[in-house]
This record gives structure tokens, sequence and C-alpha cells, in this order.
């Protein structure tokens, strides 16, 4: 399944071109092969965080196997943009069930592969930052756990890479993974947001999605936000 970006009703282009000039931006399910670009794009936009858990500058490894695992047990819901010369510039990661995922990822003993290339020191992994992250994480996941939706598919992860941002990228991604979630007759998908990341937030309400209350964590608030795909 592949989205564009439509351009404005007065633009020349035809539909499904993006709207920034000279260049043209398609979304589409991405390559197992172009994991590592879609990491570096995520090390980029979430640099501090990264460099708390793996290290400056941030190792991509654990990164790449829990992608590449979470690609391979829905190859569709892992979507790329790519511009004019094939290059990835975006990314979104989605799920159609958060469950079905924790289950693929025990049933195949993931875990225990990514447990065991961790403390042989092939993540670079900071471990007290790393368990601190863990247990923000668990207390998030408690909180976050009164927002009833229908089903549990999530938007895990999207970001964009720097030089391309503010020209519809991030849009025509949500669209693509709305489109494959329609196809898969997902009724609801569930996202959460920092009340301060404005661009995010500007993408999420120009796709659909809506408020439906609030969260937090060690870090602060989440806008838990939800939309009929
Ligand atoms: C959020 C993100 C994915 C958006 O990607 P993008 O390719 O720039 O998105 P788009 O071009 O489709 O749309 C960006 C929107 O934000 C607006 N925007 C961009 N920067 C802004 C700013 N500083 N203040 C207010 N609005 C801003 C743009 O005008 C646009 O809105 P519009 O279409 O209504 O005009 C990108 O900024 C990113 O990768 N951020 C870091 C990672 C991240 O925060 N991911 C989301 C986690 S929930």
């Amino acid at each position: 399944m592949t989205e564009e970006a439509s351009p404005p009703r007065t633009d020349p282009r035809q539909p499904g071109e993006a709207s920034s000039i000279g260049a043209r931006f398609v979304a589409g399910p991405i390559d197992a092969r172009e994991i590592p670009d879609a990491v570096a794009i995520f090390l980029e936009a979430f640099h501090d965080s990264a460099a708390y858990v793996y290290g400056e500058p941030p190792r991509p490894e654990a990164m790449i196997d829990v992608w590449s695992f979470a690609r391979s047990v829905e190859p569709d819901a892992f979507l790329a943009a790519r511009d004019d010369d094939g290059a990835v510039v975006g990314y979104e990661f989605l799920t159609t069930s958060v469950s079905a995922l924790r289950s693929a990822a025990i049933r195949r003993l993931a875990p225990l592969r990514w447990a065991w290339r961790a403390v042989t020191g092939r993540y670079g992994i900071i471990w007290p930052h790393a368990l601190r992250l863990f247990a923000n994480k668990l207390s998030f996941v408690r909180s976050s756990g009164e927002f009833r939706t229908h089903g549990d598919a999530q938007l895990l992860n999207i970001a964009t890479a720097a030089r391309v941002r503010g020209r519809g990228v991030a849009g025509i991604l949500v669209r693509a993974g709305l489109a494959y979630l329609r196809s898969r007759s997902i009724s609801e998908l569930r996202l959460e947001v920092r009340p301060d990341n404005v661009p995010a937030r500007a993408v999420y309400e120009r796709t659909g999605f809506a408020e439906v209350g609030r969260t937090k964590d060690a870090g602060g608030e989440w806008i838990v936000m939800t939309v009929r795909p």
C-alpha cells in the first residue's frame, strides 16, 4: 500500500505528489534493508533520549534488532517515506495489536536474544539509565491503561529527517498507515504525544486524531489521541 501527499488545490502538479517545491515523497511498506535508515532518523529525532540509553553517539544495534523484528511480524505496518531518489526520509511504526506484537516476541523468544546481546555489550547500553527508563515506562503503561479503545492498534513511533520537515512527509505517512489499518478493518488507532510537540500535534489533528484524555510519566504529561481509520 502506498500513499502520497496531496498538493494544494491550486498546485499544477498531479494529485498524489507532495506539496513541497522540487521534491516528491511517497510512503509505502519499509524494506528490511531500510530499517537502519529509519533507525538513523530516529536517533537524529530523539537524540537526547537515545544517547541517554545507548551512549554518545547513540549505538543503533538494539533499535535495529527490535524494529527488524517488529517489521517481520507485520511488514505492512512499518512504513517508509522516500524521496525522488528512493532515499528514506521518514518512517512510521504502527501495530494493529500491541498485545499480538508482544505475544509474537515472546513466542519467538526475541526478548531472550535481545537480553543476551544487551548483557554481552553488543548494544552499548548504559544500564542505570536503561533501568530508570524501563521503570518509567512501566508506570506509564499502568497510568495509560485507563483509556480503553476498540482493540489495541497503536501508532508507536513516527519521525521525519530534519532536512524534510514541514513539507508534508509525516502527513503522507500517517495517511498511508490509516489506509493500511482500514484494509485490516481496524476500528480505532491510538497514540500518545507530548503537549509541547506542536508539529506532531498539527499532523495528528490534520489527519483526524482527537484528544481523548491525558496521562503522565516521570517526563511529564502525554496527550492520548485516537482516530477511526
Ligand atoms: C513530528 C514530525 C514527525 C512532523 O513531521 P513533518 O514531516 O515535519 O510533518 P508535516 O510536514 O507533515 O507537518 C508538520 C506540521 O507541523 C507544523 N509545524 C512544523 N513546525 C512547527 C512549529 N515549530 N510550530 C508550529 N507548527 C509547526 C507544520 O506547519 C505542519 O502543519 P500544517 O500541515 O498544519 O501546516 C517531525 O517534526 C519529527 O520527526 N519530529 C521529531 C520526532 C517526533 O516528535 N515524533 C512524534 C512523536 S509523538
